[in-house]
């Protein structure tokens, strides 16, 4: 019969390592996840990727109707004339059945001192009273910048808990981890 312990021990070990390699969801807030971000040149979309690996959940990338350029010359125009003219990009983006959701991180790269403009759109589509939303920003120098204050008009009736700014050189497996206990996103 050694045969079937070597086929029990086998089968153990793969749930074991499939069982450590899922998020761990453990004492997380009741309700669904969704992680939703903005990101122009991909920073902001690694940090997205790792608070996903960590609260599980849904992912979703925000993309603008019109793409920005390429060209940070060009991509820094348009920015500016978004932020300075209270403009509200249109974006391609739809989250179906977004009322499924209780916990939405938000993400963005900073511009101009607070979030893009199409963020500001994205969060208007929806109704989001009675939601928790956890802001998350990536930056070179303005932390969260004005980012909270944009978000909070964005999106009336939300609880917007305190966010978390990521240097655009970090790598935050472990501020993530931190952040997420001191908002009592985790308890574990
Ligand atoms: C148009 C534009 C404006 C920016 N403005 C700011 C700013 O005001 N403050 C700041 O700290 N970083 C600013 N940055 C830097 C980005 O916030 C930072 O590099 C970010 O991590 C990029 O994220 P992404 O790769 O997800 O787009 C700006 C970048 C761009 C392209």
């Amino acid at each position: 019969m050694r045969w079937l312990e070597i086929i029990v021990a086998a089968m153990l070990t793969v749930l074991a390592s499939w069982g450590l390699a899922r998020p761990v969801h453990a004492a997380a807030k009741p309700g669904r996840t969704l992680v939703v971000y903005f990101s122009y040149s991909g920073t902001t979309k690694q940090v997205a990727e790792e608070l996903h690996r960590q609260v599980g959940g849904d992912l979703v990338r925000i993309e603008p109707a019109k793409p920005y350029s390429q060209s940070y010359s060009a991509v820094s125009a348009r920015a500016g004339k978004e932020y300075f003219g209270h403009l509200s990009p249109a974006v391609k983006t739809r989250v179906k059945n977004m009322d499924q959701y209780q916990n939405i991180f938000v993400g963005y790269p900073i511009w101009y001192n607070t979030a893009p403009m199409v963020v500001k759109t994205f969060l208007r589509q929806y109704d989001l009273r009675g939601k928790n939303i956890y802001p998350f920003s990536t930056f070179s120098s303005s932390r969260l910048g004005k980012s909270v204050r944009l978000i909070k008009k964005a999106a009336p009736g939300a609880e917007i808990k305190p966010g978390l700014p990521v240097d655009d050189t970090g790598a935050p497996h472990d501020e993530i981890q931190q952040w997420l206990h001191q908002v009592n996103f985790k308890q574990d």
